[in-house]
């Protein structure tokens, strides 16, 4: 039976690729597509949404615009050197003929979880405002949703905007704190294992090979992003950090999980680590240990990650 998933992104290169996924594969029931500021401005992030829909032939998804910057603190620049400014590599895109859901992504949420109580599950991989805004709308949908999925965080990897922040969380903390800390089932799937994941050239071959138009932007943009890791990272390769979330969602054999209890930092030089006290484990003071359980990602087997990511698309 198919998983009913709303998508939560700030496409970018690498939403792009999970965006397909979810698209595309036959397990996944995709009721929309929610936006948010992040690897770009909200209305380009919207933008990239309806397109990748269009080139897709999936249209009748609906795409609903949320957060334009972070809850509580400045928003940071869009890093154009990752993705690009179009947020795409920086690619000629063929023309949006699609519009927005005329709802908020919030509304966009409490309205779709609400029809379907204890089915639909949240697949974030951006900032996650929208689901921190939807969750200040209707508090009642951390027993509604069935799961929230987040790409996000790091356990013990180290960060990768800071010595111990991942983007995501960096971006907007204090919507991560409530959003980790809401009471529903959550799982964290972090950079422990994406970056365990590289998506090479010759995976893209096939995936370009198996989109039509869709793969021609995925494999030209693919170009742009994995600049970026050989040239500042030394990978011949690109992490596909958000295609991981549901890799972990429809494949979480090839994931290692724990329970435990996540904070996340709000202020100060460790803004937007997360911080992670497994389940059972006694500190100093008890407050590491009061958050509500989830469940976080740890190690997963990269390769057959990265295989899977190729063969859905292919
Ligand atoms: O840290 C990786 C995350 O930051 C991914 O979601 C990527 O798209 C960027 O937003
Ligand atoms: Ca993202």
């Amino acid at each position: 039976m198919p998983y009913p998933i709303i998508f939560d992104t700030d496409p970018g290169v690498d939403d792009a690729q999970a965006i397909a996924i979810a698209l595309r594969h036959p397990d996944i029931e995709l009721l929309g597509l929610t936006t948010t500021y992040g690897n770009v401005d909200v209305e380009t992030a919207t933008h990239n949404a309806l397109l990748l829909a269009q080139l897709a032939g999936r249209s009748d998804v609906p795409v609903a615009q949320g957060a334009a910057s972070p809850l509580v603190k400045p928003r940071h620049p869009a890093p154009a050197h990752i993705h690009g400014k179009n947020g795409l590599g920086d690619i000629e895109l063929p023309k949006v003929q699609g519009k927005r859901d005329p709802r908020s992504a919030a509304q966009f949420i409490v309205d779709t979880v609400n029809a379907r109580p204890g089915e639909v599950t949240l697949v974030t991989v951006g900032p996650v405002g929208n689901l921190a805004a939807a969750l200040q709308l209707d508090p009642a949908l951390v027993d509604k949703v069935k799961r929230v999925v987040v790409m996000g965080g790091s356990i013990r990897e180290g960060g990768n905007v800071t010595p111990v922040a991942e983007a995501n969380m960096f971006n907007d903390p204090h919507a991560a704190q409530r959003v980790l800390t809401a009471g529903w089932p959550l799982t964290l799937v972090g950079l422990d294992v994406t970056h365990r994941c590289v998506l090479t050239r010759e995976h893209m071959d096939r995936i370009e090979a198996g989109q039509g138009a869709l793969g021609k932007v995925l494999a030209e943009s693919y170009t742009f992003y994995s600049d970026f890791y050989r040239e500042f990272l030394g990978i011949d390769g690109c992490c596909p950090h958000d295609s991981c979330a549901l890799a972990w969602l429809l494949r979480p054999e090839l994931f290692t999980t724990a329970p435990g209890h996540l904070a996340v930092v709000t202020e100060g030089s460790a803004e937007g680590q997360t911080i992670f006290a497994p389940e059972g484990r006694g500190f100093i003071q008890e407050r590491w240990s009061q958050t509500p359980l989830v469940e976080v990602c740890l190690e997963a087997d990269g390769q057959a990650v990265v295989e899977w990511i190729a063969e859905t698309l292919s």
